[in-house]
């Protein structure tokens, strides 16, 4: 490991967490018929899944794992216990930090990094705040749904004048950008 790799605190599922995942929270997603655990979920009000039910894969069901603070109970297990939010988590941290790493690696005085399917571009929010070299980032997604949301959390962390949010299908990229690219982010929307 290198040195930027070696200052991330990943989150890791501690032996009475993963003792509960294996004892009770596996059988009971693994086993229990799906139209229950829908109806379970709906009842309970899960934000996680109601969020995941509107959009599968979008950005919001991401922000609520990432935050990792849900209020309803379906939420506090699925976010605090599962495998996906945690990893999400840890993935949102390694890829910001390499970002910063990679921007700094940019000869250019100040490095443009496009991010594709962008959602509120936490990721890129929080490498350009991890980093003193000079950079700007394209935010580019097909809905404008999470950009005032995204324009908060820049404002939040002082980087609101180097983020640009354009609104737009990554498959027309060429048509889109004014500027080229040094480091480009797909993290969220390769998969
Ligand atoms: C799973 S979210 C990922 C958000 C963010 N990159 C992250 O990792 O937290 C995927 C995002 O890709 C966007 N998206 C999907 N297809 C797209 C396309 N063809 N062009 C631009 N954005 C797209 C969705 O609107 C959504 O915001």
């Amino acid at each position: 490991m290198t040195d930027w790799q070696e200052s991330i605190e990943f989150e890791s599922i501690g032996p009475l967490r993963r003792f509960f995942k294996l004892a009770v929270f596996h059988p009971f997603a693994n086993y229990l018929p799906a139209p229950i655990m829908r109806w379970l979920l709906k009842v309970t009000e899960s934000e996680l899944a109601a969020a995941n039910w509107k959009d599968p894969g979008g950005w919001r069901s991401m922000v609520i794992s990432y935050e990792g603070k849900p209020t309803q109970i379906a939420d506090k297990i699925l976010v605090g216990t599962g495998s996906v939010p945690t990893a999400l988590r840890n993935r949102k941290k390694l890829g910001s930090a390499l970002i910063a790493h990679l921007i700094e690696q940019v000869p250019a005085d100040n490095a443009h990094v496009l991010c594709l399917g962008a959602g509120p571009g936490l990721i890129i929010i929080d490498a350009l705040k991890s980093t003193d070299h000079p950079a700007h980032a394209t935010l580019v997604d097909i809905s404008d749904e999470a950009f005032e949301y995204g324009q908060s959390k820049a404002a939040e962390h002082g980087v609101s004048d180097r983020v640009k949010y354009i609104r737009g299908d990554v498959r027309d990229i060429q048509t889109i950008l004014d500027e080229p690219p040094q480091v480009v982010k797909m993290i969220g929307i390769c998969e």
